[in-house]
Protein backbone atom coordinates (compact mmCIF):
# COMPACT_ATOMS: atom_id res chain seq x y z
CA UNK A 1 0.00 0.00 0.00
CA UNK A 2 3.10 2.22 0.61
CA UNK A 3 4.18 1.86 -2.23
CA UNK A 4 1.21 2.42 -4.15
CA UNK A 5 0.95 5.31 -2.26
CA UNK A 6 4.03 6.82 -3.72
CA UNK A 7 3.82 6.03 -6.94
CA UNK A 8 0.23 8.11 -7.21
CA UNK A 9 1.95 10.94 -4.98
CA UNK A 10 5.18 10.85 -7.55
CA UNK A 11 2.49 10.44 -10.80
CA UNK A 12 -0.10 13.21 -10.12
CA UNK A 13 3.25 15.13 -9.24
CA UNK A 14 4.84 14.41 -12.46
CA UNK A 15 1.28 14.78 -14.65
CA UNK A 16 1.09 17.92 -13.63
CA UNK A 17 4.68 19.39 -15.12
CA UNK A 18 4.84 16.41 -17.11
CA UNK A 19 5.55 18.80 -20.41
CA UNK A 20 8.26 20.94 -18.54
CA UNK A 21 9.66 18.66 -16.06
CA UNK A 22 11.89 21.21 -15.54
CA UNK A 23 14.77 20.87 -12.58
CA UNK A 24 16.76 23.44 -10.97
CA UNK A 25 20.00 21.68 -10.83
CA UNK A 26 21.51 24.35 -8.68
CA UNK A 27 18.62 24.19 -6.37
CA UNK A 28 19.25 20.65 -6.06
CA UNK A 29 23.03 20.76 -5.91
CA UNK A 30 22.45 22.92 -2.88
CA UNK A 31 20.03 20.52 -0.94
CA UNK A 32 22.58 17.63 -1.80
CA UNK A 33 25.24 19.61 0.08
CA UNK A 34 23.14 20.66 2.28
CA UNK A 35 22.63 17.08 3.17
CA UNK A 36 26.43 16.21 2.94
CA UNK A 37 26.86 18.44 5.82
CA UNK A 38 24.88 16.88 8.35
CA UNK A 39 26.02 13.55 7.03
CA UNK A 40 29.52 14.49 8.34
CA UNK A 41 28.26 16.07 11.03
CA UNK A 42 26.80 11.98 11.83
CA UNK A 43 29.97 10.09 10.88
CA UNK A 44 32.25 9.51 13.36
CA UNK A 45 35.92 10.47 12.60
CA UNK A 46 37.78 7.44 12.88
CA UNK A 47 38.92 5.88 9.61
CA UNK A 48 37.07 3.40 8.48
CA UNK A 49 32.84 5.01 9.40
CA UNK A 50 31.64 5.26 6.08
CA UNK A 51 27.90 5.91 5.39
CA UNK A 52 25.69 3.33 3.06
CA UNK A 53 22.74 3.40 3.82
CA UNK A 54 19.46 4.40 6.31
CA UNK A 55 16.66 1.95 6.87
CA UNK A 56 12.79 3.02 6.80
CA UNK A 57 12.04 4.98 9.75
CA UNK A 58 15.29 5.61 10.85
CA UNK A 59 17.50 8.72 10.99
CA UNK A 60 20.85 6.86 11.21
CA UNK A 61 23.25 5.81 8.63
CA UNK A 62 24.85 2.28 8.84
CA UNK A 63 28.54 2.58 8.26
CA UNK A 64 30.99 0.13 6.41
CA UNK A 65 34.94 -0.17 6.38
CA UNK A 66 37.17 0.43 3.27
CA UNK A 67 36.76 -2.98 2.45
CA UNK A 68 33.05 -2.85 1.83
CA UNK A 69 31.98 -2.47 -2.00
CA UNK A 70 30.20 0.73 -1.36
CA UNK A 71 32.86 2.36 0.27
CA UNK A 72 33.88 4.71 -2.69
CA UNK A 73 30.42 6.21 -3.08
CA UNK A 74 30.52 8.77 0.12
CA UNK A 75 34.00 9.99 -1.00
CA UNK A 76 32.74 10.40 -4.85
CA UNK A 77 30.24 12.10 -3.12
CA UNK A 78 31.99 14.62 -1.27
CA UNK A 79 34.18 15.65 -4.66
CA UNK A 80 31.06 15.79 -6.64
CA UNK A 81 30.20 18.59 -3.43
CA UNK A 82 33.30 20.16 -3.90
CA UNK A 83 32.95 20.65 -7.57
CA UNK A 84 29.38 21.98 -7.10
CA UNK A 85 30.74 24.55 -4.28
CA UNK A 86 34.64 25.25 -4.28
CA UNK A 87 33.97 24.03 -0.79
CA UNK A 88 37.42 23.87 1.23
CA UNK A 89 35.68 21.92 3.74
CA UNK A 90 34.20 19.32 1.33
CA UNK A 91 37.71 19.45 -1.17
CA UNK A 92 39.72 18.37 2.99
CA UNK A 93 36.76 15.95 3.75
CA UNK A 94 36.94 14.44 -0.02
CA UNK A 95 40.59 13.68 0.40
CA UNK A 96 40.35 12.38 3.69
CA UNK A 97 37.73 10.07 3.34
CA UNK A 98 39.63 8.91 -0.27
CA UNK A 99 43.00 8.21 1.93
CA UNK A 100 41.13 5.53 3.87
CA UNK A 101 40.86 3.62 0.63
CA UNK A 102 44.24 3.64 -0.16
CA UNK A 103 45.07 0.12 1.08
CA UNK A 104 42.82 -1.36 -1.70
CA UNK A 105 44.96 -0.33 -3.94
CA UNK A 106 48.08 -2.55 -2.36
CA UNK A 107 46.26 -5.54 -1.28
CA UNK A 108 44.65 -8.88 -3.60
CA UNK A 109 42.04 -7.98 -5.27
CA UNK A 110 38.55 -9.48 -3.84
CA UNK A 111 36.86 -9.00 -6.68
CA UNK A 112 35.52 -6.38 -9.47
CA UNK A 113 34.22 -3.92 -7.25
CA UNK A 114 38.14 -2.00 -6.85
CA UNK A 115 36.57 -0.40 -9.64
CA UNK A 116 33.42 1.59 -7.68
CA UNK A 117 35.71 2.26 -5.10
CA UNK A 118 38.68 3.60 -6.72
CA UNK A 119 37.42 5.27 -9.60
CA UNK A 120 34.58 6.85 -7.99
CA UNK A 121 37.10 8.05 -5.06
CA UNK A 122 40.16 8.79 -6.50
CA UNK A 123 38.83 9.38 -9.70
CA UNK A 124 37.10 11.91 -9.00
CA UNK A 125 39.63 13.32 -6.90
CA UNK A 126 42.49 13.54 -9.53
CA UNK A 127 39.72 15.04 -11.99
CA UNK A 128 39.25 18.10 -9.74
CA UNK A 129 42.99 18.42 -8.13
CA UNK A 130 45.55 16.59 -10.39
CA UNK A 131 47.35 15.25 -7.07
CA UNK A 132 50.00 12.86 -8.47
CA UNK A 133 49.54 10.65 -5.79
CA UNK A 134 45.69 9.72 -6.50
CA UNK A 135 46.87 8.87 -10.73
CA UNK A 136 49.40 6.50 -9.02
CA UNK A 137 46.83 5.05 -6.62
CA UNK A 138 44.41 4.17 -9.53
CA UNK A 139 46.77 3.19 -11.68
CA UNK A 140 47.82 0.42 -9.09
CA UNK A 141 44.37 -0.30 -8.66
CA UNK A 142 43.78 -0.91 -12.31
CA UNK A 143 46.31 -3.42 -13.36
CA UNK A 144 45.35 -5.25 -9.88
CA UNK A 145 42.03 -5.65 -11.35
CA UNK A 146 43.17 -6.45 -14.30
CA UNK A 147 44.75 -9.73 -12.40
CA UNK A 148 41.19 -10.95 -12.79
CA UNK A 149 40.39 -11.10 -16.59
CA UNK A 150 40.20 -14.27 -17.97
CA UNK A 151 41.79 -14.39 -21.23
CA UNK A 152 40.13 -17.51 -22.74
CA UNK A 153 36.66 -15.90 -21.84
CA UNK A 154 37.54 -12.81 -22.73
CA UNK A 155 35.84 -10.89 -19.17
CA UNK A 156 36.64 -10.07 -15.95
CA UNK A 157 35.68 -12.55 -12.75
CA UNK A 158 33.39 -10.42 -11.19
CA UNK A 159 33.41 -12.63 -8.04
CA UNK A 160 35.95 -15.08 -7.81
CA UNK A 161 34.46 -16.86 -4.93
CA UNK A 162 31.48 -19.18 -4.68
CA UNK A 163 28.30 -17.71 -4.89
CA UNK A 164 25.35 -19.27 -4.72
CA UNK A 165 24.11 -20.75 -8.01
CA UNK A 166 27.45 -19.93 -10.10
CA UNK A 167 28.66 -22.91 -10.76
CA UNK A 168 32.35 -21.90 -9.06
CA UNK A 169 34.97 -22.27 -10.27
CA UNK A 170 33.70 -21.72 -13.56
CA UNK A 171 33.72 -18.24 -14.64
CA UNK A 172 31.28 -15.51 -13.29
CA UNK A 173 30.65 -12.43 -15.34
CA UNK A 174 27.87 -9.77 -13.77
CA UNK A 175 26.34 -6.92 -15.50
CA UNK A 176 27.53 -4.65 -12.92
CA UNK A 177 30.98 -5.34 -14.09
CA UNK A 178 30.74 -2.99 -16.88
CA UNK A 179 31.13 0.12 -14.55
CA UNK A 180 34.63 -0.89 -13.45
CA UNK A 181 35.76 -0.88 -17.20
CA UNK A 182 36.04 3.30 -16.71
CA UNK A 183 39.06 3.02 -14.49
CA UNK A 184 41.18 0.68 -16.86
CA UNK A 185 40.35 2.60 -19.90
CA UNK A 186 41.10 5.98 -18.25
CA UNK A 187 44.26 3.94 -16.84
CA UNK A 188 45.53 3.10 -20.06
CA UNK A 189 45.06 6.61 -21.59
CA UNK A 190 47.54 7.75 -18.44
CA UNK A 191 50.25 5.97 -18.37
CA UNK A 192 49.06 2.41 -18.07
CA UNK A 193 49.52 -0.41 -19.81
CA UNK A 194 47.16 -0.71 -23.55
CA UNK A 195 46.46 -4.12 -22.16
CA UNK A 196 43.97 -2.51 -19.50
CA UNK A 197 42.81 -1.00 -23.16
CA UNK A 198 41.99 -4.06 -24.49
CA UNK A 199 41.18 -6.04 -21.62
CA UNK A 200 38.05 -3.27 -21.18
CA UNK A 201 37.14 -3.41 -24.91
CA UNK A 202 36.90 -7.28 -24.78
CA UNK A 203 35.13 -7.30 -21.64
CA UNK A 204 32.57 -5.22 -23.44
CA UNK A 205 32.06 -7.10 -26.57
CA UNK A 206 32.19 -10.34 -25.13
CA UNK A 207 29.19 -9.27 -22.58
CA UNK A 208 27.45 -7.78 -25.32
CA UNK A 209 27.17 -10.91 -27.16
CA UNK A 210 26.37 -13.28 -24.30
CA UNK A 211 25.19 -10.91 -21.80
CA UNK A 212 21.49 -9.78 -23.18
CA UNK A 213 17.73 -11.36 -24.60
CA UNK A 214 16.56 -11.03 -27.76
CA UNK A 215 14.97 -8.08 -26.40
CA UNK A 216 17.97 -6.43 -25.09
CA UNK A 217 17.15 -6.91 -21.27
CA UNK A 218 20.34 -8.12 -19.41
CA UNK A 219 20.94 -11.15 -17.17
CA UNK A 220 22.26 -10.11 -14.06
CA UNK A 221 25.16 -12.76 -14.50
CA UNK A 222 26.48 -15.06 -17.29
CA UNK A 223 28.60 -18.32 -15.99
CA UNK A 224 30.94 -19.74 -18.60
CA UNK A 225 33.22 -22.01 -18.91
CA UNK A 226 36.47 -21.25 -17.64
CA UNK A 227 38.60 -22.97 -19.87
CA UNK A 228 36.37 -23.20 -23.20
CA UNK A 229 35.21 -19.41 -22.69
CA UNK A 230 31.76 -20.56 -23.84
CA UNK A 231 28.90 -19.73 -22.19
CA UNK A 232 27.01 -21.96 -19.95
CA UNK A 233 24.02 -19.89 -18.96
CA UNK A 234 22.77 -16.45 -17.72
CA UNK A 235 20.73 -16.33 -14.04
CA UNK A 236 20.29 -13.70 -11.45
CA UNK A 237 21.61 -13.57 -8.08
CA UNK A 238 19.79 -10.05 -6.83
CA UNK A 239 16.75 -10.01 -9.54
CA UNK A 240 13.74 -11.22 -9.03
CA UNK A 241 14.06 -14.37 -11.65
CA UNK A 242 16.78 -15.54 -14.37
CA UNK A 243 14.69 -14.28 -16.90
CA UNK A 244 13.49 -10.47 -15.51
CA UNK A 245 14.67 -7.32 -15.72
CA UNK A 246 16.42 -6.48 -12.47
CA UNK A 247 15.97 -2.66 -12.93
CA UNK A 248 19.71 -1.66 -11.67
CA UNK A 249 21.06 -4.34 -13.68
CA UNK A 250 19.60 -2.77 -16.75
CA UNK A 251 20.74 0.73 -15.64
CA UNK A 252 24.52 -0.78 -15.24
CA UNK A 253 24.08 -1.88 -18.70
CA UNK A 254 22.72 1.77 -20.23
CA UNK A 255 25.70 3.80 -18.22
CA UNK A 256 28.05 1.31 -19.14
CA UNK A 257 27.85 1.29 -23.02
CA UNK A 258 27.15 5.02 -22.86
CA UNK A 259 30.07 4.92 -21.07
CA UNK A 260 32.16 2.24 -23.57
CA UNK A 261 31.60 4.16 -26.53
CA UNK A 262 32.45 7.54 -25.43
CA UNK A 263 36.01 6.18 -24.08
CA UNK A 264 36.56 3.94 -27.47
CA UNK A 265 34.31 5.43 -30.49
CA UNK A 266 33.44 2.60 -31.29
CA UNK A 267 30.11 2.65 -32.64
CA UNK A 268 28.60 -0.94 -31.92
CA UNK A 269 28.60 0.48 -28.51
CA UNK A 270 26.28 3.66 -29.52
CA UNK A 271 23.73 1.62 -31.26
CA UNK A 272 23.65 -1.21 -28.27
CA UNK A 273 23.54 1.42 -25.37
CA UNK A 274 19.98 2.70 -27.61
CA UNK A 275 18.77 -0.97 -27.58
CA UNK A 276 19.15 -1.47 -23.57
CA UNK A 277 18.02 2.29 -22.70
CA UNK A 278 14.83 1.84 -24.91
CA UNK A 279 13.91 -1.25 -23.54
CA UNK A 280 14.12 0.03 -20.09
CA UNK A 281 12.21 3.02 -21.17
CA UNK A 282 9.52 1.45 -22.42
CA UNK A 283 8.44 -0.91 -19.91
CA UNK A 284 9.04 2.18 -17.24
CA UNK A 285 6.11 3.35 -14.52
CA UNK A 286 5.10 6.93 -15.26
CA UNK A 287 6.85 8.46 -12.56
CA UNK A 288 9.74 6.71 -13.73
CA UNK A 289 11.50 5.23 -11.55
CA UNK A 290 11.04 1.76 -11.78
CA UNK A 291 10.27 -0.91 -9.24
CA UNK A 292 13.15 -2.80 -8.56
CA UNK A 293 12.43 -5.26 -10.90
CA UNK A 294 10.32 -5.05 -14.04
CA UNK A 295 8.69 -8.72 -14.21
CA UNK A 296 7.81 -8.49 -10.14
CA UNK A 297 4.36 -9.62 -9.94
CA UNK A 298 4.03 -8.00 -6.63
CA UNK A 299 3.93 -4.55 -9.14
CA UNK A 300 2.66 -1.83 -8.31
CA UNK A 301 2.94 -3.20 -4.58
CA UNK A 302 6.61 -4.38 -5.40
CA UNK A 303 9.71 -1.93 -3.74
CA UNK A 304 10.86 0.46 -6.33
CA UNK A 305 14.54 1.15 -7.01
CA UNK A 306 15.45 5.30 -6.64
CA UNK A 307 19.34 4.09 -7.66
CA UNK A 308 18.30 2.65 -11.04
CA UNK A 309 16.46 5.58 -11.79
CA UNK A 310 19.34 7.95 -10.47
CA UNK A 311 21.98 5.85 -12.71
CA UNK A 312 19.79 5.90 -16.28
CA UNK A 313 19.20 9.75 -15.76
CA UNK A 314 23.11 10.33 -15.45
CA UNK A 315 23.87 7.73 -18.22
CA UNK A 316 21.19 9.20 -20.54
CA UNK A 317 22.35 13.16 -20.31
CA UNK A 318 25.42 11.79 -21.56
CA UNK A 319 23.89 9.45 -24.22
CA UNK A 320 21.99 12.18 -25.44
CA UNK A 321 25.10 14.28 -26.35
CA UNK A 322 26.31 11.21 -28.45
CA UNK A 323 23.65 10.13 -30.14
CA UNK A 324 23.84 11.74 -33.64
CA UNK A 325 19.88 11.66 -34.17
CA UNK A 326 18.34 14.36 -32.67
CA UNK A 327 15.14 13.41 -32.29
CA UNK A 328 16.82 10.35 -30.24
CA UNK A 329 19.02 12.80 -28.25
CA UNK A 330 15.92 15.13 -27.48
CA UNK A 331 13.93 11.90 -26.16
CA UNK A 332 17.02 10.54 -24.16
CA UNK A 333 17.41 14.60 -22.71
CA UNK A 334 13.59 14.46 -21.67
CA UNK A 335 13.61 11.63 -20.32
CA UNK A 336 16.77 12.25 -17.60
CA UNK A 337 15.09 15.22 -16.98
CA UNK A 338 11.47 13.69 -15.88
CA UNK A 339 13.32 11.08 -13.76
CA UNK A 340 15.76 13.77 -12.03
CA UNK A 341 12.52 15.90 -11.64
CA UNK A 342 10.83 12.63 -10.02
CA UNK A 343 13.33 11.86 -7.86
CA UNK A 344 13.71 15.13 -6.36
CA UNK A 345 10.25 15.66 -5.85
CA UNK A 346 8.87 14.98 -2.44
CA UNK A 347 7.91 11.12 -3.04
CA UNK A 348 11.40 11.08 -3.67
CA UNK A 349 13.87 13.42 -1.38
CA UNK A 350 14.73 12.90 2.17
CA UNK A 351 14.43 15.93 3.22
CA UNK A 352 14.44 15.69 6.97
CA UNK A 353 13.42 12.23 6.98
CA UNK A 354 17.26 11.13 7.22
CA UNK A 355 20.48 12.99 6.09
CA UNK A 356 20.87 10.71 2.56
CA UNK A 357 19.28 12.73 -0.72
CA UNK A 358 17.21 9.80 -1.82
CA UNK A 359 14.62 7.72 -0.40
CA UNK A 360 13.81 4.33 -1.80
CA UNK A 361 16.24 2.60 -3.46
CA UNK A 362 16.59 -1.64 -2.99
CA UNK A 363 19.52 -2.87 -2.71
CA UNK A 364 19.16 -7.06 -2.55
CA UNK A 365 15.72 -7.94 -2.41
CA UNK A 366 15.98 -11.88 -2.62
CA UNK A 367 18.51 -11.55 0.07
CA UNK A 368 15.88 -9.14 2.06
CA UNK A 369 18.82 -6.45 2.71
CA UNK A 370 18.22 -2.63 1.92
CA UNK A 371 14.78 -2.64 0.36
CA UNK A 372 12.88 0.43 0.10
CA UNK A 373 16.46 2.30 2.05
CA UNK A 374 17.85 5.35 1.50
CA UNK A 375 21.38 3.94 -0.38
CA UNK A 376 24.85 6.11 -1.12
CA UNK A 377 24.72 4.81 -4.53
CA UNK A 378 21.87 6.43 -5.56
CA UNK A 379 22.79 9.61 -4.10
CA UNK A 380 25.94 9.04 -5.70
CA UNK A 381 24.30 8.89 -9.43
CA UNK A 382 21.73 11.63 -8.30
CA UNK A 383 24.34 14.10 -7.48
CA UNK A 384 26.50 12.76 -10.73
CA UNK A 385 23.59 13.39 -12.80
CA UNK A 386 22.53 16.83 -11.16
CA UNK A 387 26.40 18.43 -11.87
CA UNK A 388 26.12 16.74 -15.58
CA UNK A 389 22.62 18.56 -16.14
CA UNK A 390 24.00 21.99 -14.31
CA UNK A 391 27.23 21.88 -16.99
CA UNK A 392 24.43 21.28 -19.96
CA UNK A 393 22.10 24.13 -18.51
CA UNK A 394 25.55 26.29 -18.74
CA UNK A 395 26.37 25.34 -22.32
CA UNK A 396 29.53 23.50 -20.84
CA UNK A 397 30.88 19.93 -22.01
CA UNK A 398 30.29 17.18 -19.77
CA UNK A 399 34.35 16.22 -19.23
CA UNK A 400 34.69 20.33 -17.61
CA UNK A 401 35.00 20.92 -14.54
CA UNK A 402 32.15 22.91 -12.89
CA UNK A 403 34.61 25.53 -10.77
N1 LIG B 1 26.55 -4.99 -6.95
C1 LIG B 1 26.07 -3.74 -7.31
C2 LIG B 1 24.61 -3.59 -7.23
O1 LIG B 1 24.00 -4.03 -6.26
O2 LIG B 1 24.06 -3.02 -8.13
Amino acid sequence: MKNLAIYLIATLGLLGKAATAQVDASKELAYCTAQIQKTLKLTPVQKGSIPRSVIPGSADWKFVGYKDWCSGFWPGILWYGYEATGSKTLLNEATRFSAALQPLSEQHVIDHDLGFQIFNSYGNGYRLTGNSKFKAIILKAADTLATLFNPKVGTILSWPRAVPQMQWPQHNTIIDNMINLEMLFWASKNGGSRKLYDIALSHAKVTMANHFRPDYSAYHAVIYDKETGKKIKGLTHQGYADSSMWARGQSWAIYGYTMCFRETGYLPFLDFAQKVTDVYLDKLPADQVPYWDFNDPAIPNAPKDASAAAVVASGLLELATLVKDKVKAQKYRKAAEQMLASLSSPAYQSKDKNTAFLLHSTGHKPNGSEIDTSIIYADYYYIEALLRLKKLQMGMSLKSKLK
